[in-house]
């Protein structure tokens, strides 16, 4: 029901709580302020005054935590797929069986949903007891139906709207020769909307069918049958178009015109059933036109004031009426059997938030980055930052080791510095930055820096350098002789060694090279009589530590690097 208070299946308002509850519905279906970019769909429907619902199944609603999980969050209306079906809720005359329909409702509760009663007189998935029955016994029985289903909801504040009549249409536009038509003749579909708005005076009728998205024989026997049914007042408010659409038929593309055509006869217009099928298997150019399709159905719907929403029948490939009914044909719903999004949830979603246009247009190219406080296994880079005008601003950028071929990431940073680690030692790098904004656009890539690790303990560069213990005695050593050794393919002009003191020893005294001491770290340089080295060719120098009485290590660990 649309109007004032209430809640549970079967139970008049009478609490506090059931207005406060109705307070947090509101906020649902209102209107809202913009939506957050990554926020739900259900979030986006509601800044746009839509609705943006799903079908769901009792089986996986009870037995999977993520189909519960997603029909939560992403939806604000709900259609039983099945439940609330007369097969499901009067299998035997007289005798109600409401569990399923409660659960959806039930659900739809607990997570602010509005719900779409489907459905009340239709020619399937209706028991046989009804279709044998003669014309007096088969109305009686469709009112008794009608009045016993909707006014178990008429005071649940979930329940708004119900599909009175379903697929009542032939293609060509002539009524449907169902068993209702043939044993009651057409006035049962006026008739069944009398006793539904007699169960519930605030719920919103529909009339429901397939393939009447377009304009055609078959959606324009239905808008005269509305147009018709109005003109003799009987309370028909709302036309549902199921649209379960397949990529190999095309889109109705006058959708838009069509529902307007509806709307100006005053009833609210709605999508009831959407599904986009394709014949499997998937492909990439398959999802991109699936997704086109969603997208062009939701743009339908935000352009007709009339429009209340689209309800997805479905939304997971692991549960669709698809592949069961359609031999070859699936995938047709926004997410796969896996529960991942496919590219039809992201056009959904791009077209409830459209609010925002997409942003293509990259952030500016950074400055070149200066590398600082290397060492041999870290660096510093620093570069001027980028500014981003394509709307998602600035999120960060990207460090890469440019290689000539896919050149690795070496890191990301969110501010214009970063401090990459992990670095080999002496070994050169060629590094650049690349912008990235909120959308994912890259900048083109800023020019490089080159700098080269120190020694370090990591594999050496172009040439080695091995150190042996000469002497040693109790609170001191030598070593000698520390072999460098040429081990590229190139002459080398001016070589460096690094190596680490053990903690409390400190260098007395050295000979062939010049050593400097920062902290632990001893750099020893080649001198100009032995710095070149033809490949293989060696040469070697020495030096004399002091270590704390007692202790027994010694240098081990030497790097070499040119020059
Ligand atoms: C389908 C359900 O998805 C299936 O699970 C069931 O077996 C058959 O009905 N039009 C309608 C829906 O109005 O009720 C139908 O749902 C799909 C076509």
């Amino acid at each position: 029901m649309l109007s004032s208070t209430p809640i549970r299946p079967g139970s008049r308002p009478r609490t506090l709580a059931a207005a406060a509850l109705l307070g947090l519905l509101a906020v649902f279906f209102l209107p809202a302020g913009p939506a957050d970019a990554s926020a739900p769909l259900r979030q986006h429907a509601a800044a746009r005054g839509k609705f943006i619902g799903t079908a769901l199944a009792t089986g996986p609603l009870s037995n999977e935590t993520q189909y519960r999980n997603i029909a939560a969050t992403e939806f604000n209306q709900i259609t039983a797929e099945n439940a609330m079906k007369w097969d499901a809720t009067e299998p035997n005359q007289g005798q109600f069986n409401f569990s399923g329909a409660d659960t959806i409702v039930n659900f739809a509760t607990q997570n602010n949903q509005q719900v779409h009663g489907h459905t009340l007189v239709w020619h399937n998935q209706t028991p046989g007891w009804v279709q044998g029955l003669g014309a007096t016994a088969m109305r009686s029985a469709m009112q008794n139906h009608i009045s016993q289903v909707v006014g178990r909801y008429a005071n649940n504040a979930a329940v708004v709207s119900w599909d009175v009549v379903n697929e009542v249409f032939e293609e060509n536009g002539n009524l449907r020769s169902s068993f209702w038509y043939n044993t009651l003749g057409q006035s049962y579909i006026a008739d069944a909307f009398r006793y539904a708005r007699a169960a519930d005076p605030d719920a919103r009728l529909c009339i429901n069918d397939y393939n009447v998205e377009g304009i055609n024989a078959k959606s324009t026997a239905m808008y005269n049958l509305v147009r018709s049914l109005r003109e003799q007042n009987v309370p028909v408010d709302c036309v549902g178009f199921q649209s379960h659409l397949a990529i190999q038929y095309g889109f109705p593309s006058d959708l838009r015109q069509n529902l307007e055509r509806f709307a100006a006869l005053g009833v609210q217009v709605r999508i009831t059933e959407v599904d986009v099928r394709m014949q499997m298997p998937r492909s990439s150019s398959k999802d991109t036109t699936q997704a086109n399709y969603y997208r062009d159905v939701i743009q339908a719907c935000l352009a007709v004031n009339a429009c209340a929403g689209v309800t997805i029948w479905g939304f997971t490939d692991r549960h669709s009426w698809v592949p069961d009914t359609f031999s070859g044909e699936g995938a047709a719903l926004i997410y796969d059997e896996n529960y991942q999004q496919k590219p039809s949830y992201t056009a959904v979603h791009n077209a409830l938030d459209g609010g925002t246009p997409s942003d293509t247009t990259p952030p500016t190219t950074p400055g070149t980055p200066a590398a600082s406080n290397v060492t041999g296994s870290s660096a510093t880079l620093t570069w001027s930052a980028s500014t981003d005008s394509g709307g998602s601003g600035l999120a960060g950028y990207n460090v890469y080791r440019e290689q000539g071929t896919t050149d690795p990431q070496l890191g990301q940073s969110s501010t214009n510095s970063i401090n990459l680690t992990g670095l080999s030692a002496n070994t050169q790098y060629q590094v650049y930055v690349r912008a990235r904004d909120g959308a994912g656009n890259l900048s083109s890539p800023s020019s490089a820096v080159t700098f080269t690790t120190t020694g370090g303990g990591g594999p050496s560069g172009p040439c080695t350098a091995t150190g042996t213990v000469q002497t040693q005695w109790g609170n001191g050593y030598v070593i000698q002789p520390v072999t460098v050794t040429n081990s590229g393919s190139s002459a080398i002009n001016g070589w460096t060694v690094t190596f680490t003191l053990p903690a409390g020893h400190s260098v007395t005294g050295s000979w062939n090279a010049t050593l400097t001491t920062s902290g632990q770290t001893v750099t020893a340089k080649s001198m100009g009589y032995n710095g070149n080295l033809g490949p293989s060719a060696s040469t070697s120098f020495g030096f004399q530590v002091s270590r704390p009485n007692g202790n027994t290590q010694t240098v081990s660990g030497y790097t070499c690097a040119s020059p």
